[in-house]
């Protein structure tokens, strides 16, 4: 069976949990040598062991990415190893659940940090990498709030994911020159453990499941392949694209 990223270097941040672990698993499947950057140590280093007991190429790298030196660092002991970097996927990201009034300048600081500034810094280390070995492609995870207004999310989420999917097209747009591919995904609530738990609410999940035409929310799975796919030759013309995972939500 031909593996769809064999020996591809991937480098995943926030890959120690949820969406992010969902996507290094799936990438570890299709054969590529998965780098999990991640604030958290110990949920990292656990990844990286049940990665490689189900037969993956997995390790940790301790990564703030909002820290430029963090990304200069990790990039050096990739490329010191591996040779280059041929997938970056921006996944980790944060959300207080706090609305415009309630927020603090402090609190919406931390959120553009982890939010934009994060995927900005991996974007900017990472492109001469890719430059210099042919190209490369560039995932970054956004949201439906990156495409539309949403009345239950923090604003300062929805200028943030909003700001990455623009983000992505100009990446796109200045950088498919150099074969270096950029496409955002922009997911509906994933149902993680947390939505699990909100979903008991009947007023929140009506909320949520009311919103979404095919009635369900997008598994960690859903979105998993959808990053497989933008990271595969299978989309070798697709860049600049927002791609929603959403069953419907932004199609009305
Ligand atoms: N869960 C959803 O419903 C949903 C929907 C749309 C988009 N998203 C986006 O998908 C991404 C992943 O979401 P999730 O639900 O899996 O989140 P999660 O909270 O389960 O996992 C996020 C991971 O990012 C890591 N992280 C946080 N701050 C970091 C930092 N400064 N540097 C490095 N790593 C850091 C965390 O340690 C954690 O492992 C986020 O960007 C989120 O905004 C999530």
């Amino acid at each position: 069976m031909t593996m769809k990223l064999n020996k591809k270097r991937a480098l995943i941040t926030g890959g120690a949990q949820g969406i992010g672990f969902a996507i290094a698993e799936t990438f570890c499947r299709e054969g590529a040598l998965v780098y999990i950057a991640d604030i958290n140590a110990e949920i990292g280093s656990a990844a990286q062991s049940e990665l490689v007991a189900g037969g993956g190429s997995a390790s940790f790298v301790e990564l703030d990415v909002s820290n430029d030196s963090d990304w200069s660092r990790v990039c050096s002991q990739i490329t010191e190893k591996d040779g280059t970097i041929d997938i970056l996927v921006n996944n980790a990201g944060i959300n207080i659940r706090k609305s415009i009034e309630e927020m603090s300048a402090d609190e919406l600081d931390m959120m553009y940090q982890v939010n934009i500034k994060g995927p900005f810094l991996g974007i900017k280390n990472v492109l001469p990498i890719m430059k210099n070995s042919g190209g490369g492609s560039i995932i970054n995870m956004s949201s439906v709030c990156g495409l539309i207004g949403h009345k239950y999310t923090p604003e300062a989420y929805t200028t943030a994911k909003g700001a990455l999917t623009t983000l992505t097209k100009a990446v796109a747009s200045r950088y498919g020159e150099f074969n270096v591919r950029c496409n955002s995904i922009n997911p509906s609530t994933a149902n993680t453990a947390m939505v699990q738990t909100m979903l008991k609410d009947p007023v929140w999940r009506e909320q949520r499941l009311g919103e979404v035409p095919l009635g369900r929310m997008a598994s960690l799975q859903d979105i998993a392949e959808a990053a497989l796919y933008l990271a595969s030759d299978e989309a070798s013309f697709i860049n600049g694209v927002a791609l929603p995972v959403d069953g419907g939500v932004t199609a009305y």
